[in-house]
């Protein structure tokens, strides 16, 4: 699977090591930064750049990691086609993808350990899109909004 990767300082070192993570079980991975530990740098410079890579289907699927999770999911969202979530349980993680089509995924890096990290990553990435009939009608409305936003 083709993936992105992007996070601030606050999820540099997360990132690094999902991103090794992910390129020793043989996945292509595309990093968006930050490429070193800047203290002072803006997660949405990484996040957006990573998102619209995920919209324009450059890459599967991304991964966007802050120190929260909560900037980098507010950020990702801004974005037409980016359905992402911060998350915390493994439930979450690959149900996000069977019901909502969650195409990035939210860590923090200072909350969430790199174990956790990695299986909760491993869930968001074995998920599949179901595409019931209400998946499909609840995602209409929201792509609906995306149109008229524009
Ligand atoms: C940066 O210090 C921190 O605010 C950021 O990584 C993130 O947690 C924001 O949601």
């Amino acid at each position: 699977m083709k993936i992105g990767v992007a996070a601030d300082h606050g999820g540099f070192e997360l990132k690094n090591t999902i991103k090794l993570f992910l390129e020793l079980r043989g996945h292509e991975v595309t990093d968006f930064g930050a490429f070193e530990l800047d203290s002072t740098d803006d997660y949405p410079d990484f996040v957006i750049p990573l998102s619209r890579a995920v919209a324009e289907k450059q890459v599967d699927r991304g991964i966007a990691i802050c120190g929260s999770g909560v900037g980098a999911s507010v950020a990702a969202n801004k974005i037409a086609g980016i359905r992402a979530a911060l998350i915390h349980d493994h439930f979450s993680a690959h149900q996000g993808v069977e019901d909502d089509d969650m195409n990035l995924i939210c860590l923090g890096g200072r909350v969430t350990a790199f174990a956790a990290a990695e299986e909760l990553v491993m869930a968001f990435l074995n998920a599949r899109y179901i595409g019931a009939e209400r998946h499909e009608r609840r995602l209409k409305k929201i792509k609906e909004l995306e149109i008229k936003n524009q």
